[in-house]
């Protein structure tokens, strides 16, 4: 039993979380580049970093809070990776004894590191994740592959001793704040200084985005926390008017969408607040509603979300994405106002589950703490559009949220915990899986049903919602392979004693009430009740060899033997197939929308016994499932969610050609779509820089591989005069690299 523990546990920790950031060209051949450059000349601040006068903002904010300056980089050896060290040395541990592993260890880093620069991903304390790192001629196939053997095989952490590797990327100056009136402090000192600003929640960006050298850096793990007095249960509101300060806003939208309750997240707190929050509201007894979030405890709501949101374990398929959940967003915007904003107009839209949102409004914050009209001219709509998919870190800082909660439904965790080893088997699970996701008819079941139900990277467990669906899907599965008796015993080779055992394989278990309780860290330890997350620290490895290519539903039910072919030979993410649960007024891609299961490719495709190769993966199935045919409009189709700095898209002048491993970082960047662009598409991405534009003109927040950051690219050399620039923090929560380390080390006893 343990093992089958361990096997959820596992997708637990590598899933969900989230956030990834944007890259670095989208746009260099486009028009942005004479405009902001001109602009980022113009603000170039005076002052080298470390003679800002650090004591007037010390002056500005909260007595309490702490401003570091002067931090040295050798902080990131002396104290990150030492908590790093003992995090791999303790997950190889337990998971050699068998027993879960994680003991969160990316708790320590987040929270009891006091410099506050570490990042849940190793390398991606160096410049874009390592990969611009020092030897410019290898290539990024070699950089991931050394970075993988040192970090995980040998325990090498050499790469980080500063005497080997200069190529850090932290700030030296980090602000702890409070509250939001820190953190508009800290705009203010910003803009007065030309600085740039990074930001930091969870540090779990798998595209350094939530790091930046000479940023005035804002880690928000001291935020004041909201979610445990924060939720409200909205029935009380359903006559009253909308108020001008918008303080019954979220509820009114909540009900607009026949949701109960909402829940006020702050900037700082992780998924493990949250749902403890939620849990707990009222009832001894607990879970009377219920948030989708992440799967990984560490993960910040806020990058989480921004980036889209896949709920695997938590009914997104059913409820929406992340992005959909959001009813009001707080933010500080680059121009130091402190804004608050939400629908405040929508209408019934057909074939979509919530309203569509038909007008945005927002107040600002006066001197004496009062919410009103705004002087400045914002707006909101394009805020509320661009934040909600568009990513953390590039419009601003946001100080809390307020989520939309669901009434809770019954929690059944289904496993097919036995060994699937043959390809008979093997691809009987994936086609029973596929159809659970994409097509439930064809195996007896109901949409309603199949949209309970999911996970993140892990073919064989499932986390469903739903009155009995558990026992629903363990049936549906048994009349599957009795149906299949033959075929398996005759073509597949499997003796029927084999084919007996196969078809009692699935399991549910009510035995928990929710996802928290299934993965719970354990005492002893400072974490002990903490949601599980992360357990290991991979470095530069997996995630950043493969690309998050989201299969269109509609392709897959139309194509269901090519889509068991690559899922068998793959690990995939089961947080999509949904209704359409927009409200029309966000960034999410299409591809997000009308997804079916996010396949999980490498890019030769060759770890994996696909069987079909890269060449016509790439160059026959990826046009049938978006259209190549307008070479003006690129159609993003990777997935936000873990997307790395060595994630791009194809080839610029074909993009049937997956972009090589073998070139460097610099041929790949000039030569390839920008991860942005292959997530957004071209046309979602333009709208967005615009918005960039005017929002951020200065580009005060200019994370690494966030919207906007492409520009970077054509500034002028000359450091001298070149700004307040580079790169900097995006907000979240972004998960893990483990996935694949996971997946190698446990080959032997997954299922698949
Ligand atoms: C891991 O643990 C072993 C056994 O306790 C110890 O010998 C080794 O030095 C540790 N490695 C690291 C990198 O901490
Ligand atoms: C498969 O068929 C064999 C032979 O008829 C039978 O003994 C066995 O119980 C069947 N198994 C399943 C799962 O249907
Ligand atoms: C869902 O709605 C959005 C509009 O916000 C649209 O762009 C998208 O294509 C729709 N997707 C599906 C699968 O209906
Ligand atoms: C790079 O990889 C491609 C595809 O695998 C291969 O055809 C090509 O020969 C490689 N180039 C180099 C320089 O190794």
């Amino acid at each position: 039993m343990r093992f089958f523990f361990h096997n959820f546990l596992i997708l637990a920790l590598t899933a969900g979380s989230g956030g990834f950031a944007l890259g670095a060209d989208a746009l260099n051949e486009r028009d942005v580049s004479a405009l902001s450059v001109t602009k980022v000349q113009n603000t170039a601040r005076k002052l080298a970093f470390s003679d800002m006068p650090w004591d007037d903002l010390r002056a500005k904010v909260d007595p309490s809070t702490v401003l570091l300056d002067g931090i040295p980089e050798s902080v990131y050896e002396t104290e990150c990776i030492p908590a790093i060290k003992d995090g791999l040395n303790a997950t190889a541990l337990t998971s050699e004894a068998g027993a879960p592993a994680m003991p969160g260890y990316d708790y320590v880093l987040k929270l009891d590191t006091p410099s506050g620069v570490c990042m849940m991903n190793s390398v991606c304390a160096l410049k874009n994740c390592g990969l611009d790192a020092s030897d410019e001629d290898a290539t990024v196939g070699e950089k991931i592959s050394t970075s993988w053997v040192e970090l995980m095989e040998y325990y090498d952490f050499s790469m980080f001793d500063q005497s080997n590797n200069p190529n850090y990327d932290l700030p030296s100056t980090v602000l702890f704040p409070q509250n939001a009136g820190d953190v508009v402090a800290a705009i203010n000192f910003a803009k007065e200084h030309s600085l740039e600003v990074s930001v930091k929640n969870s540090g779990h960006s798998f595209t350094a985005s939530s790091t930046k050298k000479d940023t005035l850096h804002l880690n928000m793990r001291e935020f004041e926390k909201f979610s445990s007095i924060g939720i409200v249960e909205c029935s009380d509101e359903q006559d009253a008017v909308m108020e001008d300060d918008l303080s019954n806003q979220p509820c009114k939208v909540a009900l607009a969408r026949n949701k109960p309750a909402v829940v006020h997240v702050a900037g700082g707190e992780d998924w493990s607040d949250v749902f403890a929050s939620v849990k707990n509201f009222e009832s001894p007894q607990g879970n009377k509603y219920h948030a989708v979030g992440g799967a990984a405890g560490s993960v910040s709501p806020q990058g989480w979300t921004w980036q889209g949101g896949l709920g695997g374990t938590s009914g997104g398929r059913k409820y929406g994405f992340g992005v959909d959940h959001v009813v009001q967003i707080e933010m500080v915007l680059p121009s130091g106002l402190h804004v608050l904003f939400g629908p405040t107009s929508w209408e019934d839209a057909d074939g979509f589950v919530y309203p569509r949102t038909t007008k945005v409004s927002g107040v600002c914050k006066d001197e004496t703490g009062t919410w009103g009209p705004c002087q400045d001219d914002v707006n909101f709509e394009d805020l509320w559009f661009a934040q909600r998919g568009g990513l953390g870190g590039t419009w601003g800082v946001v100080v809390s949220m307020h989520l939309q909660l669901m009434e809770q439904l019954p929690f059944n965790f289904v496993i097919w915990p036995c060994s699937v080893d043959g390809s008979a088997q093997k691809k009987a699970l994936i086609e029973f899986i596929v159809n659970l996701m994409v097509d439930p008819s064809a195996i007896g079941l109901n949409e309603d049903d199949s949209l309970g139900c999911g996970s993140p990277d892990e073919i064989s467990s499932k986390i469903c919602y739903g009155e009995g669906v558990g026992e629903k899907v363990v049936t549906a599965w048994m009349s599957f392979i009795v149906d299949r008796n033959q075929t398996l015993h005759n073509d597949g080779g499997l003796s029927y004693e084999q084919i007996n055992e196969f078809a009692d394989c699935a399991i549910s278990n009510d035995l928990v009430e929710d996802y928290a309780e299934l993965v719970t860290i354990p005492p002893p330890g400072p974490y002990a009740g903490k949601i599980q997350s992360t357990g290991m620290d991979v470095g530069l490895t997996g995630n950043n060899a493969e690309q998050y290519i989201i299969l269109p539903k509609k392709w897959m039910i139309a194509n269901k033997d090519k889509a068991v072919s690559l899922l068998a030979g793959a690990r995939s993410y089961h947080a999509f197939g949904g209704p359409n649960t927009s409200d029309q007024l966000n960034t999410l891609s299409e591809a997000h929308r009308g997804g079916g299961i996010m396949y999980i490719a490498s890019y030769n495709m060759k770890p994996f016994d696909q069987e079909v190769d890269a060449e016509t993966f790439y160059s026959e199935w990826l046009p049938e499932m978006y259209d190549f045919t307008d070479s003006d409009n690129f159609p993003g189709y990777l997935g936000s969610n873990h997307a790395s700095s060595a994630t791009l898209g194809p080839l610029k002048s074909d993009w049937t050609k997956p972009c090589p491993m073998n070139w460097t970082e610099a041929e790949r960047e000039e030569k390839c779509i920008s991860l942005q662009e292959a997530i957004f598409g071209t046309k979602l991405l333009k709208r967005l820089e615009g918005i960039k534009e005017t929002i951020d003109p200065n580009y005060m927040f200019d994370c690494n591989r966030c919207v906007g950051n492409t520009r970077a690219m054509s500034k002028p050399n000359d450091e001298e005069t070149a700004p307040p620039s580079e790169d900097s923090g995006c907000q979240g929560p972004f998960s893990t690299a483990t996935v694949t380390v996971l997946a190698s080390l446990l080959v032997g006893w997954m299922v698949l």
